[in-house]
């Protein structure tokens, strides 16, 4: 009983995890955050301006939650409204594979 509804959440879990990001594709993602998004969040996802945040290694879902969340308006920035407007979900889903398979290391002082 147990074991079955362990299942059940797996494969729920799955069927949630293909319907989000079955086709990101990181490579995509990285060409177009080349062109469309380094002048400001830099080049490898860490922003060189005080004002921009970093985008490497932040979660996935986060991320395309983000966008999303721009592009709808539910979030609002001058900027980041108006550039996540022409994305697709696709575009989306390949910017957040990207950033978030950035792997960064952290130090303590
Ligand atoms: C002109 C500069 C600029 C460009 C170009 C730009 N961004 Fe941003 N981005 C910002 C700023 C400034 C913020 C902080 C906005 C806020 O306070 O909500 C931000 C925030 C974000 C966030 C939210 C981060 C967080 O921690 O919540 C995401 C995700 C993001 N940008 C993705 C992108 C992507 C993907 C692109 C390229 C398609 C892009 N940005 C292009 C300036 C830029």
């Amino acid at each position: 009983m147990k074991q079955r509804m362990m299942m059940a959440g797996l494969w729920a879990g799955l069927g949630w995890a293909l319907a989000t990001t079955a086709h990101a594709d990181a490579v995509a993602g990285k060409m177009r955050a080349a062109t469309a998004c380094a002048v400001c969040h830099g080049p490898q996802g860490l922003s060189m301006q005080p004002n921009v945040p970093h985008l490497a290694g932040q979660p996935e879902i986060y991320l395309v939650e983000q966008l999303r969340n721009y592009r709808s308006g539910k979030r609002h920035h001058e900027v980041m409204s108006v550039i996540a407007k022409p994305l697709s979900d696709q575009d989306i889903d390949n910017l957040a594979r990207w950033y978030a398979s950035l792997q960064l290391s952290v130090q303590e002082p």
